[in-house]
């Protein structure tokens, strides 16, 4: 069964910024893209790292590793060498706090 946690508050996350937290032994990285927040995997699909070190371009983080592009709203790999889609959480925002969604 799912719930919505809260992982931070919308100041912590400025526009064009991302921060990664860990719920449920799960690696999640949150990303404001334009004051929408969109929360993805904080693991790249191709050889496992942390993407929280890469870069926020508009709606797509890239890996730190060997430069996979990822979009945050949806996941979908966008350049190589990744070809697995990372895994996206639903995200709501109520009170300045932000939630995800988590098993
Ligand atoms: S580990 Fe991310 S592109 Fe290789």
């Amino acid at each position: 069964m799912s719930d919505f946690v809260k992982v931070a508050t919308i100041s912590e996350i400025p526009p064009r910024s991302m921060k990664s937290f860990e719920v449920n032994y799960t690696r999640v990285l949150v990303c404001n893209v334009r004051g929408h927040f969109y929360t993805v995997a904080d693991e790249c699909s191709h050889d496992s790292a942390p993407i929280t070190d890469g870069k926020l371009e508009n709606d797509q983080v890239v890996c730190p590793r060997h430069g996979a592009r990822f979009s945050v709203v949806d996941g979908s790999v966008l350049g190589p060498p990744a070809i697995v889609p990372i895994d996206t959480f639903n995200t709501k925002i109520e009170n300045d706090n932000i939630y995800i969604e988590v098993d």
